[in-house]
C-alpha cells in the first residue's frame, strides 16, 4: 500500500460530506505520498484532479452557506479555482513568494518560539500584472481554497451593513481554512472622495483592522491594490509580506513569449527577441496576444505567424488593444516594421528576416525602400 489508509478514510468520508475543502486537502496528502514513494505519473493525474473545480453544490442540492450582504443577499465572497497557468516572477517577488510559503508551513513552529508574523502578504502592481493569479498559487500551493472578496463590494450604503459585511466575511475564512484575496483594497480609501464623511471612512477602516488583528494566527490574507498609495498606512503594516508585481521586465516577458504563445517550447532566440520589443506589456497583455496568434494558427490550419506578433506587439506602444490579424500582412506593412525594428529596437538583418519569415534579402529590400522614401520625402 503506497499510501497511509487514514487519507483513504478522510477522502471517502469527506466526498460523503459533499466537503470541496476536506476532498482537495486529503488528496493533496495523498498526492505528496504518491511523489514520494515515486509513482510521478499517478501524483500528477491526481494534483490535476484536485485542481479541477467541483460541481456547483447547490446542483447536489447543497446549499454552501457563503455570507451574503445584508441587504442585498448577494455573496460577499466567491471562491475560486486553483490556476492551471504558471505565474512568472522576477527574482525578488520570486523570493518574497517562496518566504511567504515558508513561513505559512513553518507557523506554528514559529508561534512556539515567538517569531511567527501575522501571514499577510500585500500585492500591488498595474492591472493586468498577475496579482490574483499569484494569490490563486499561494493557495494551490498551501492547498487551501481559495476564496476572493472584492472590498468595494461589501461596502454597502449603510454603514452598519458595511461593517457587518465586513465581519462576516472574516468570521468566514478561518473556519474553511482558507487564503483570502481582499482585492481592491484600496477601495476603502477611494470612499473618501465620496458622498461619504470621513468618519464615516475611518470607521470602515478601524473594522478591517479589527477583523485583521482578530484573525487567528494560521489565517492567511492576501491584499491586492493598484494604488498602494492610497492605502492607510495602518492597513499597510499589517501586511508584513509585500511584493510589487510592476509590468514583467525583460527576462520575465520572454518566459511569458514562451508560455502563452509557443506552449513552452524553447524558441529561445524568437521568445528574446519578443521580450525586447514588448516592455511596456503586462502579463495579461502577452497572454491576449500569445493565444489570438495560437487560435488564428489553428483554426487556418498554418504555423504560427510571427509577424502578426510583432506587428500586434508594435501596435500595442499606441492601442493598448491590438492583436494579431488574421489575415498575412501585406508588404508594405512588413516594410514599415521592418524600419520600426531596426530603428527603434537595433535588430539585426537576419533578426528581422526571422521574425518576419521572410528571407535575409527580402528586408534588406525593405529597409532600402524604406530609406529611400524617407530621403525623396
Ligand atoms: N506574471 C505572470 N505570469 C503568468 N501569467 C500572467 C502574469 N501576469 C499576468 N498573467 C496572465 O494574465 C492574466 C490576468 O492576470 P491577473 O488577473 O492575475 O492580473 P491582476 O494583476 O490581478 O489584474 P487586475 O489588477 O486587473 O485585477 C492571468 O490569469 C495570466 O494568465
Ligand atoms: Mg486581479
Amino acid at each position: 500500500m503506497p499510501f497511509d489508509p487514514k487519507n483513504v478514510i478522510e477522502l471517502t468520508d469527506a466526498a460523503l460530506a459533499a466537503d470541496y475543502t476536506r476532498v482537495r486537502r486529503a488528496a493533496s496528502a495523498i498526492v505528496r505520498e504518491l511523489a514520494k514513494a515515486g509513482d510521478e505519473k499517478a501524483a500528477k493525474e491526481l494534483r490535476s484532479l484536485v485542481r479541477k473545480r467541483g460541481v456547483p453544490l447547490k446542483a447536489s442540492g447543497y446549499v454552501e452557506s457563503l455570507p451574503v450582504d445584508a441587504k442585498s443577499r448577494l455573496p460577499l465572497l466567491e471562491e475560486q479555482s486553483w490556476p492551471d497557468v504558471p505565474v512568472f516572477l522576477n527574482a525578488e517577488a520570486n523570493r518574497i513568494f517562496h518566504d511567504f510559503l515558508r513561513d505559512v508551513q513553518h507557523v506554528d513552529e514559529l508561534c512556539a518560539k515567538g517569531l511567527a508574523s501575522r501571514l499577510g502578504l500585500l500585492l500591488s502592481g498595474p492591472p493586468g500584472t498577475g496579482k490574483t493569479l499569484l494569490a490563486a498559487h499561494v493557495a494551490a500551493q498551501l492547498a487551501r481554497p481559495f476564496y476572493v472578496v472584492r472590498l468595494d463590494s461589501v461596502i454597502s450604503s449603510l454603514l452598519g451593513d458595511t461593517a457587518k459585511n465586513i465581519r462576516s466575511v472574516f468570521d468566514f475564512v478561518p473556519s474553511r481554512d482558507a487564503v483570502l484575496l481582499i482585492d481592491e483594497m484600496d477601495a476603502v480609501a477611494k470612499l473618501r472622495d465620496d458622498r461619504h464623511e470621513l468618519g464615516e471612512l475611518k470607521r470602515v477602516v478601524n473594522t478591517v483592522i479589527q477583523s485583521l488583528d482578530n484573525l487567528d494566527s494560521h489565517a492567511v490574507v492576501i491584499a491586492a491594490t493598484n494604488h498602494p498609495h492610497l492605502l492607510d498606512p495602518a492597513i499597510w503594516r499589517r501586511f508584513p509580506y509585500k511584493i510589487e508585481l510592476g509590468l514583467p521586465d525583460v527576462d520575465v516577458r520572454k518566459d511569458l513569449w514562451r508560455h502563452f504563445l509557443f506552449e513552452d517550447r524553447d524558441e529561445a532566440k524568437i521568445s528574446n527577441e519578443l521580450a525586447a520589443i514588448s516592455e511596456g506589456l503586462s502579463g495579461a497583455d502577452i497572454e491576449a496576444i500569445g493565444l489570438t496568434a495560437r487560435r488564428n494558427a489553428l483554426l487556418d490550419n498554418r504555423p504560427l505567424d510571427i509577424a502578426s506578433v510583432v506587428s500586434a506587439v508594435l501596435h500595442s506602444s499606441s492601442d493598448k488593444s491590438a492583436l494579431p490579424r488574421r489575415d498575412a500582412l501585406d508588404a508594405d506593412h512588413k516594410k514599415h516594421i521592418a524600419q520600426s525594428l531596426k530603428e527603434h529596437f537595433g535588430l539585426s538583418g537576419a533578426d528581422i528576416a526571422r521574425l518576419l519569415g521572410v528571407t535575409r534579402q527580402s528586408v534588406y529590400g525593405y529597409l532600402k525602400q524604406e530609406a529611400e522614401a524617407h530621403d525623396g520625402g
